[in-house]
């Protein structure tokens, strides 16, 4: 089965201090760290893009999980290569043309992954997951940290690992030491945590908890 990798959601970090909160959770043991972008379109909220990526890009160099929770996520690929982005993950409900978006994002150097929202049915991610890095199963509706774990969302992980032993499988959205077995126990391996890490005070703990659980 594929690795654990832990990816703390920097939307919960001190922005003012973001070098400093990446570090740390590298230090703490982090794999990923997953950057929330938001156009307040395609969610109602607003956060962060290239320039901030570039701007953190400069003091590490860890593998920057990129979540683009925006309409037209065509237009942003050069943009985040050039900042430093490791992988982009763009939204299916986001675009018609999945397929070519993936190939322009692999032609910018970049892995490429696919999210769904909690309503969006998981079969329209089969045709596409030979050409996936890694594939995000929401488990939230996009938009806000903190929010409660939607339960229903892992039957997709389940029935995307029963089909794909080796694939990359994130889970994201209320994700912490009460729900964390519920989603690696369906088969998820790729762990995005906000409030549960940046709200604890250790996080380092709640980041070999959540690892520890991908192992059992
Ligand atoms: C939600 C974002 C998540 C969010 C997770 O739209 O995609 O990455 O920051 O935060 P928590 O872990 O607090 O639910
Ligand atoms: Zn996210």
């Amino acid at each position: 089965a594929p690795q654990p990798k832990i990816a703390p959601s920097m939307l919960s970090s001190d922005f003012a201090q973001l070098a400093a909160e990446a570090k740390r959770m590298i230090d703490y043991g982090a794999d990923y760290l997953h950057m929330d972008v938001m156009d307040g379109h395609f969610v109602p909220n607003l956060t962060m893009g290239p320039p901030i990526i570039k701007s953190l890009r400069k003091h590490t160099d860890a593998f920057l999980d990129c979540h683009l929770m925006v309409s037209n996520p065509e237009k942003w690929v050069h943009d985040f290569a050039k900042a430093g982005a490791s992988l982009y993950c763009f939204h299916i409900e986001a675009t018609d043309d999945a397929s070519g978006l993936i190939d322009k994002i692999h032609a910018a150097g970049m892995k490429a992954g696919l999210a769904v929202k909690p309503k969006t049915k998981v079969d329209v991610v089969f045709p596409l997951v030979e050409k996936l890095d890694q594939v995000l199963i929401m488990t939230v509706e996009p938009g806000f940290g903190g929010q409660k774990f939607m339960e229903d969302c892992v039957e997709k992980v389940r029935i995307l690992r029963s089909k794909y032993p080796e694939l990359d499988i994130e889970v994201d959205g209320g994700l912490g030491p009460d729900t964390i077995d519920k989603a690696t126990s369906a088969g998820a391996n790729v762990i995005v945590a906000g409030t549960a890490i940046f709200g604890a005070p250790s996080p380092k703990d709640v980041i070999s908890i959540l690892r520890d659980s991908v192992l059992r």
